[in-house]
């Protein structure tokens, strides 16, 4: 028996049929191009590049300074939650108990809570796809099987509540959804969520989950909008933030849901048993970041905003490229698919994985393939760097796909 096999005696199926990380993958696959002496341009990121605001930090600091450094309460503290609730008063206009908050170690862990609490074998999720990677392996890893609606390019990557209607059947238990999007920073209108409301306030055994971790990084010029405004669907509405994006706070890992008091509660059980409560003294800055000065955030998006002009005109211009123009978020996410069946050398492009490792081996630009999150037409591209990286690493993008025949 080789060691691979013995490996896998003790693995479970739960891991063994989980996908890996296409993100991830990509991001090894540069790091050995890099060692190698290359200098790669990375538009693989699903973080900032800015750095966490300096007051933020000072919190983080003097928390430290003045002894929180212990286990907090499963949920959060309550100066946490109260600050969340003031948050969602304030710029939602949506009134939660602090009871209602539950803080975890990155809204990844708040969709997992919510799919290990809400899902079980036998159950379907409408995951409207593109979706985040992780919805798809979270939601299975529940027992629970994915249903994908899909929202076209030329629907500006939006499945409409017609679609959804027509996939929900007796076993669905879950939608979820982010807007703004991460792959395709595509943002839902007011009118586009109140007929998803509409639908799902039909069926009241399912649950909505709104992650609206890119919140404060919409272009669109109108307010934020979050499906739980919708008194229909309040009750039946959890909604996902947290602190990486807006706050530029990935690695402080704080993420956190407002939720019906029952899912809530279910939450704190189960976070109860895996991880307990998230790291005080980072929950102590956050609060501070909540209710304190939010000009850096504005300024970053205003940064972003720019970006994404320049990097779509750029995009746009290059032969074959079908450039969406995202709206929220810092991703584009071209359909590429008119350089599939094309070659160069001994390399073909059959799908998003090949044209991903072409231009990353030919043009030493890190991109993620569509496929992970559900549109094997597409590439995404970060525009989390600064204008000229953006720059060369679109004029490398041509100057590889121009070699394609
Ligand atoms: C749509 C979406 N939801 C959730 C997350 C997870 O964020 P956190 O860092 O809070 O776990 C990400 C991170 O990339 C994301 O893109």
């Amino acid at each position: 028996m080789n060691s691979s096999a013995m490996n896998h005696q003790h693995l479970s199926n739960r891991i063994i049929n989980m996908g890996e990380s296409a993100t991830l993958k990509m991001a090894q696959l540069a790091r050995e191009l890099t060692a190698q002496g290359h200098k790669i341009i990375s538009l693989s990121l699903g973080e900032p590049d800015f750095d966490t605001p300096d007051h933020i930090k000072k919190a983080a600091i003097k928390a430290l300074e003045d002894g929180f450094t212990k286990y907090t309460p499963v949920a959060g503290l309550l100066e946490l939650r109260q600050a969340i609730c003031t948050k969602l008063e304030r710029d939602n206009k949506l009134s939660y108990k602090a009871t209602q908050i539950v803080v975890s170690n990155g809204a990844k862990q708040s969709i997992a809570n919510l799919s290990m609490s809400l899902l079980q074998e036998g159950d379907e999720a409408i995951v409207l796809s593109p979706y985040w990677v992780s919805y798809k392996e979270i939601v299975e890893l529940s027992g629970a099987s994915c249903v994908f609606v899909k929202g076209s390019i030329e629907q500006d990557f939006k499945a409409n509540a017609e679609q959804i209607k027509a996939a929900i059947s007796d076993k669905t238990r879950m939608l979820i959804f982010s807007s703004p999007c991460n792959p395709t920073g595509s943002v839902f209108t007011r009118e586009e969520l109140k007929a998803i409301a509409d639908v799902i306030a039909q069926h009241p055994q399912i649950t909505i989950v709104s992650d609206e971790i890119y919140e404060y990084i919409n272009f669109t010029g109108e307010a934020h909008v979050s499906i739980a405004e919708f008194e229909n669907v309040k009750n039946q509405t959890v909604i996902v933030n947290g602190f990486s994006k807006g706050f530029s706070m990935t690695g402080w890992r704080l993420g956190y849901i407002a939720a019906p008091q029952w899912i809530a509660d279910a939450c704190v059980k189960m976070q109860g048993q895996f991880t307990s409560g998230a790291a005080c003294f980072s929950q102590k800055a956050a609060a501070y970041a909540l209710l304190s000065d939010m000009t850096p955030t504005f300024k970053m998006t205003e940064e972003f905003h720019k970006r994404r002009d320049l990097f779509v005109r750029l995009l746009s211009e290059v032969p074959g490229f079908k450039v969406n123009n995202p709206t929220g978020a810092f991703y584009v996410f071209p359909d590429v698919s008119a350089y599939y069946g094309k070659s160069f050398e001994d390399q073909k492009i059959e799908n998003a994985d090949d044209f991903c490792d072409y231009i990353l081996y030919k043009g030493h630009v890190a991109l993620v393939s569509g496929d992970a999150f559900g549109d094997p037409n597409c590439v995404r591209l970060s525009y989390s760097l600064g204008e000229d990286d953006l720059k060369e690493a679109v004029r490398r993008i041509a100057e590889a796909v121009s070699k394609l025949k």
